[in-house]
């Protein structure tokens, strides 16, 4: 969702060290942006719609601080407005906020600061807060201390209601204070007092890669150093730091013109990365869902599909039933959750609020909870019992690419390991790795150019597959649909004649996706049965078939096919988008890390 950063140090040129911050976290949200710079004398803001990408920063001429915060927004309240953008202030400027997250109840509060003679200037949740922490401070006239402007925040926040990540400065006071429920923050320690708060450690890491994490009802006041506090019992609470391992390079575009073409070409080496685990621990892991009374797998959008695709290769391999549901459906399901169950929560973000409540509900009803996450420290990593670490690296594109196939590694490499095959699962998925690495090549994407140039203008499209390959036709939708904006829906090929026929008519693209295993000559005839309606025929697969119009080879990667198959139609919807003048980092509508129910 929203992209929150701060810096609180010694440097006088805070303003541009977080805009450029902001910068990197501007996937996370980008319909508008704003920035609040601490002077001597009072807090600068400018804030406006749009993308922050090419802002040139020099340009704004603001102020030399040694304070400041931004933010880039994903509207949840109110439209995308100059003055619906963050940061909001209080009636006297004493007080400025930047949040992510919704409260609830902001409407309850902001009648009854109206009364006391509040004048607000945007539609948004996040106005109050800043009414209100002013209203608590107005028995203190003039400058504050770092005390009595944590104590009246802190008495604040106990007033909302709903998820949240709050950055609040005021006029008054040097210090910054960051609040946390439901929505990440991190805290970046730098060298000399530099200090750094943001929603993700991208935005940081060219000047730190030492971080604490603030845990929900926590809160942190940063001034030269750091006070975290418990907001539940108000005591204050010591943090480990922890050094990350992501280099700040992993983070940028280099060469490339954009973040996803960059995130699917890394997958000639992410799969090798997500499969060298630690084989005591995927053993243990193996081992508890083997014991588990229900195992259930749990993500939303892709992640969700990944968790489909579990269950396909559990069945396949192991012979085991695995439960799948989206985040935001488990809680209907919660009642067949007993104590010794297992819930598989899937994510790169490991931020989603849907799969995080899945698991919250999980929790108290005292399942166990195991994560597939890419994000290492992120929420669900730490309430997991325990974690797999995809190893995909930063992704910053919207559309997930290079953790999706690293999550299908895993959860293949899981179902080995589950029949006690662990070492022929690794040998498959180091084939299916090394056939990716050939396959990625310029020949390649220009075959797929070609076909992206004929269907670019089609208003609507549609994808096939069977078996384990049914949950990547759905996975190929959401890829199109997400940047070229061209309608998609997938399907399993048996579905077809049931309703969704009706919809082919003369030239429309359908795209079967054909492993060489039992399933072939069925979704090889689905396809034929469309071709007979007009289709116009893709086949994404290891042999050439005749009812192709368009073929994209793929390698026969056995168990590994979703991951090869899935990757094809990632290039495609990239030229797609790129075709269509869509900026693929940065779909319409779209957020990277979805941190609202
Ligand atoms: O960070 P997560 O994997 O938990 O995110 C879940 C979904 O929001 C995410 O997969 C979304 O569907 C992607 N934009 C798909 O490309």
């Amino acid at each position: 969702m929203c992209g929150i950063i701060a810096y609180k140090g010694k440097r006088p040129d805070a303003a541009s060290l977080v805009l450029k911050g902001l910068k990197k976290l501007e996937y996370r949200g980008y319909d508008s942006w704003g920035v609040a710079v601490k002077t001597d004398l009072n807090i600068v803001i400018h804030k406006k719609i749009g993308k922050i990408g090419e802002l040139n920063i020099g340009k704004l001429k603001l102020p030399t601080s040694h304070l400041a915060m931004a933010h880039s927004r994903w509207a949840t309240h109110g439209g995308v407005t100059d003055k619906n953008a963050h940061p909001h202030a209080s009636c006297g400027n004493r007080v400025v906020v930047i949040h992510n997250g919704i409260i609830e109840n902001y409407l309850q509060l902001k009648k009854a600061l109206i009364k006391k003679g509040h004048k607000f200037v945007s539609e948004t949740d996040t106005e109050v807060a800043a009414h209100l922490i002013e209203e608590n401070l107005k028995k203190y006239p003039g400058k504050i201390d770092k005390a009595i402007f944590r104590h009246e925040v802190q008495r604040s926040l106990e007033q909302f209601k709903g998820r949240y990540a709050f950055l609040v400065m005021s006029e008054d006071c040097d210090s910054i204070v960051a609040a946390r429920r439901g929505s990440p923050l991190i805290i970046g320690k730098g060298h000399d007092g530099d200090y750094f708060i943001a929603s993700d450690i991208p935005a940081f890491l060219d000047y730190t890669n030492e971080v604490m994490y603030l845990d929900d009802d926590e809160m942190v006041v940063i001034d030269g150093g750091h006070d975290f506090i418990d907001l539940k019992t108000g005591k204050e609470i010591k943090k480990r730091i922890v050094k990350i391992e992501w280099k700040a390079q992993e983070a940028e575009k280099g060469s490339f013109l954009h973040f996803m073409i960059k995130e699917i070409m890394e997958q000639k080496e992410t799969i090798h990365r997500a499969i060298n685990q630690n084989e005591k621990l995927m053993k243990k892991i193996a081992d508890a869902i083997n014991k588990a009374f229900g195992t259930y797998f749990i993500g939303c959008g892709t992640a969700g599909k990944v968790c489909i695709a579990a269950s396909y290769l559990f069945s396949k391999i192991c012979k085991k039933h695995v439960n799948v549901q989206f985040g935001s459906e488990f809680p209907n399901f919660q009642h067949f959750i007993k104590k010794n169950s297992l819930l598989v929560a899937v994510s790169q973000s490991g931020e989603t609020a849907d799969t995080l409540e899945a698991m919250e509900v999980a929790k108290k009803k005292g399942a166990k909870l195991l994560t597939i996450v890419n994000v290492e420290g992120s929420s669900m990593d730490r309430m997991a019992d325990l974690s797999i670490h995809i190893k995909a690296g930063p992704e910053k594109a919207v559309a997930s690419t290079k953790a999706t196939t690293a999550q299908l590694a895993i959860v293949t490499l899981l179902a080995y390991a589950c029949a006690g095959r662990l070492n022929e699962g690794k040998k498959l998925l180091i084939e299916a790795a090394s056939q990716i690495n050939d396959m990625l090549n310029p020949r390649y994407e220009k075959h797929i150019l070609e076909l992206a140039e004929k269907i670019k203008n089609v208003e609507s499209m549609y994808v096939i597959g069977r078996g384990m390959n049914y949950p990547m036709a759905l996975e190929s939708a959401i890829k199109l649909q997400e940047v070229s904006y061209i309608h998609a829906e997938g399907f399993a090929g048996g579905e077809l004649k049931h309703g969704p026929i009706a919809l082919i008519s003369k030239g429309t693209p359908c795209i079967a996706l054909v492993a060489n295993d039992e399933t072939r000559s069925d979704v090889i005839s689905n396809a034929i049965e469309i071709k007979a309606r007009g289709g116009f025929i893709i086949g994404v697969s290891p042999r050439r078939e005749e009812v192709f119009d368009y073929w994209i080879r793929v390698p026969d990667a056995g168990d590994a096919s979703p991951i090869v198959n899935i990757i094809p139609v990632q290039i495609l919807a990239y030229q797609l988008a790129v075709l269509r003048k869509n900026n693929p980092d940065m779909p319409r509508n779209l957020a990277k890390s979805v941190t609202v129910k």
